[in-house]
């Protein structure tokens, strides 16, 4: 379970003063697959990179089960990161230098994982013909499915997805969103999903809305 208390999110100060996000509370159950909407600039990438562990809070908790963020250390918080939160982002954020198999696989050496499980992972994600190459020889949807193979290798049990189909065609982004919906109902994978698409948002068992910062 994922359990958010009153994460308030600043940046800046003074005059400057922004609040991306304001006394949000939230709890997602395991196996759970949620979309988080709301208008630009209202805080859904703060929020996702907060639950991530990608960004610290201003103030407010997040709880993964019963480890809190904030009372782990940086090196701590990376490992748990690793093993047990996979990443999707909208611009895929493949390392153009290295093959999409050396990205995908580039976590699991990170958690000095044996990589067990990429060949499926390949299959299942119908890319494995193009994994020896580098992601500038990828189209999108075939680099958004390597991005989400990397999010997989080290089996997490949840994971967060910003604007995944944001750059994919209509029929590219369907097939990511029909994977994303297998991972969760036949593996029982924890999915969030940042999205500004309706369409998206309703094929998930659940809508948390996001305006100036705070949940509607
Ligand atoms: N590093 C930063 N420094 C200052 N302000 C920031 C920073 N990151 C985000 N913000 C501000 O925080 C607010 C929320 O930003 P956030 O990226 O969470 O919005 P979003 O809902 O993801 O928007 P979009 O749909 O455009 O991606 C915005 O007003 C943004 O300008
Ligand atoms: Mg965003």
């Amino acid at each position: 379970m994922i359990k958010i208390e009153n994460l308030t999110r600043t940046y800046g100060k003074g005059e400057g003063k922004v609040t991306a996000l304001d006394g949000v509370s939230l709890t997602i159950n395991d196996g759970e697959m949620v979309a988080i909407i709301g208008k630009s600039g209202s805080g859904k990438s703060t929020l996702l990179n907060l639950i991530g562990g990608l960004d610290k809070p201003t103030s407010g908790q997040i709880f993964f089960g019963d480890r809190e963020f904030g009372s782990m250390k940086d090196t701590e918080l990376s490992e748990f990161r690793l093993k047990n939160i996979g990443f999707v982002f909208q611009f895929f954020d493949l390392i153009p230098e290295l093959t999409a198999e050396e990205n995908v696989l580039l976590p699991s050496r990170l958690a000095k994982n044996k990589n067990a499980g990429a060949e499926d992972i390949y299959s299942a994600l119908d890319i494995t013909d193009r994994v020896k190459h580098y992601p500038s020889e990828l189209s999108g949807g075939q680099q958004q499915r390597a991005a989400i193979a990397r999010a997989l290798i080290n089996s997490p049990d949840v994971i967060l997805c910003d604007e995944p189909t944001g750059n994919l065609d209509k029929a590219s982004g369907e097939e990511v969103m029909a994977l994303l919906k297998r991972l969760n109902s036949e593996q029982g994978k924890t999915v969030i999903i940042v999205t500004h698409d309706q369409g998206i948002a309703e094929q998930c068992g659940r809508i948390v809305e996001i305006s100036d910062g705070k949940i509607i």
